[in-house]
């Protein structure tokens, strides 16, 4: 099942919204990291940038065969051999990554979901031991350019309480201007 609100514009408005490289690097992926999944990866907008970041394989999961087909062509084109694109309904099905298998989650502008500890239950089933899971979000701000609507969209501190719930410790909170902020929680 499609998370609601999940739907993306033209490629163009979508990039325009972030600086990858940099939000990335904020929130600890980088060469110290072997290898991430990322729930729902769009066009590839941090697909690539991390594939170049991460030492091992990203497995970029989304339910759109447009997405995956754009970030199929965009790993191509970088000639990065290490993103492994997988169709996929990680809501209805799970993410199909074995148990402990990944140093870093990325949820990134999809927990808005209906059942966002769903998700955060399923990145900390394939996390080992001391991996990371990178949350991104849209400020909780009526006034961002784009995001789902206020009622559902959530605050930091309500990600933060659901990643505690499903077992998440150490959560660290950044500021990713100028619309959106990070959290980054531990499991131990
Ligand atoms: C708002 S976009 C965010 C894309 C990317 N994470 C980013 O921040 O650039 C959400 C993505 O999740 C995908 N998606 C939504 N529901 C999904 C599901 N149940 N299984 C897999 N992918 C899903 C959508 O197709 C879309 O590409």
């Amino acid at each position: 099942m499609k998370v609601r609100e999940s739907g993306m514009p033209q490629e163009s408005i979508w990039g325009a919204f972030f600086e990858p490289a940099s939000i990335l690097d904020a929130l600890g992926v980088d060469s110290s990291v072997s290898d991430v999944a990322e729930f729902g990866c769009g066009y590839g907008t941090f697909t690539i940038p991390t594939a170049k970041m991460v030492s091992g394989k990203v497995y970029a999961l989304d339910i759109d065969p447009e997405m995956i087909e754009a970030t199929k062509r965009k790993a191509k084109e970088n000639r990065i051999h290490t993103v492994e694109t997988m169709l996929r309904d990680f809501v209805s099905d799970g993410s199909g990554l074995e148990d402990e298998s990944v140093d870093y989650v990325m949820l990134f502008n999809i927990l808005h979901a209906e059942e966002p500890k769903r998700l955060l239950k399923e990145a900390h089933r394939i996390l080992r031991p001391h991996g990371k899971l990178g949350i991104v979000h849209w400020n909780y701000d009526p006034s961002t350019p784009r995001g789902p609507p206020m009622e559902i969209r959530p605050t930091p501190e309500q990600c933060i309480d659901w990643a505690g719930k499903v077992g998440f410790n150490s959560p660290r909170r950044y500021d990713l201007k100028p619309y959106h902020y990070g959290v980054v929680v531990v499991k131990t």
